[in-house]
C-alpha cells in the first residue's frame, strides 16, 4: 500500500481516492485480503479507475489491450514487468490471480476461451527483470497484434 502509493504518487490525482478505498475496505480483514479485486481497489483502482479505462494523458486503458497482449508470451512478460505490477506489494501468487482478475473483468472485449490464467511461477519467473521503454515496449507489442491500438495515455 505505502509502496504503491510512493509509485508515480505524485502524477497520480486518484491518490486520496485510493486511501479513502482503504480505509473503507479496512474492515474486510485478513480473510479476505487474497480477493484480486480487493487488491485491485486497494493497489491498482487509483489510477486505473474501477473499469480500467485509466486516465487520459496519464494512465493508458487497459480496456482494450488486456485480452491481446495476454495472448503472447511477449505481452504477458509486459503485463507481469509494468512498473505497477512488478512493484506491488502483492505476492507472485497475487499478482497472477490479480491480472488473470484484470483480464476477466476489466477487458471491453470478448475474452477467448483459448485465454490462460496466470500463474505464481510465470509471475515469478518474469517479475525480476526490470522493463525498461515501457512505453515503446507497449506500443511495439500492441502493433504486432491483430488488434486496433488502444489509445495512448
Ligand atoms: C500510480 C499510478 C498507478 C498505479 C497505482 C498502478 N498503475 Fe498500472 N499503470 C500505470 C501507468 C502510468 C501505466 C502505463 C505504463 C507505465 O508508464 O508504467 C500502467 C500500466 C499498467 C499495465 C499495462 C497495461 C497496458 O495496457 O499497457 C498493467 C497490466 C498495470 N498497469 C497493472 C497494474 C496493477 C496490477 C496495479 C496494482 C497492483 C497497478 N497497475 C497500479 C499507473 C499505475
Amino acid at each position: 500500500m505505502t509502496a504503491c502509493l510512493r509509485y508515480r504518487g505524485a502524477l497520480c490525482p486518484f491518490a486520496a481516492t485510493l486511501a479513502a478505498a482503504a480505509l473503507t475496505l479496512s474492515h474486510v480483514g485478513a480473510a479476505c485480503a487474497a480477493e484480486p479485486q480487493v487488491d485491485y481497489i486497494l493497489n491498482c483502482m487509483g489510477c486505473h479507475l474501477a473499469d480500467g479505462s485509466g486516465v487520459a494523458g496519464k494512465v493508458p486503458s487497459v480496456r482494450d489491450s488486456l485480452v491481446p497482449l495476454s495472448a503472447t508470451a511477449a505481452g504477458r512478460r509486459y503485463l507481469v514487468q509494468v512498473p505497477g505490477s512488478s512493484q506491488s506489494p502483492l505476492s507472485n501468487l497475487e499478482l497472477a490471480r490479480l491480472l488473470s482478475w484484470m483480464v476477466r473483468n476489466l477487458s471491453a472485449v470478448a475474452v477467448p476461451a483459448t485465454f490462460v490464467d496466470f500463474t505464481g511461477e510465470e509471475v515469478g519467473s518474469y517479475r525480476a527483470t526490470r522493463l525498461v521503454a515501457v512505453a515503446e515496449t507497449r506500443a511495439r507489442l500492441l502493433s504486432s497484434s491483430n488488434t486496433p491500438l488502444p489509445a495512448e495515455p
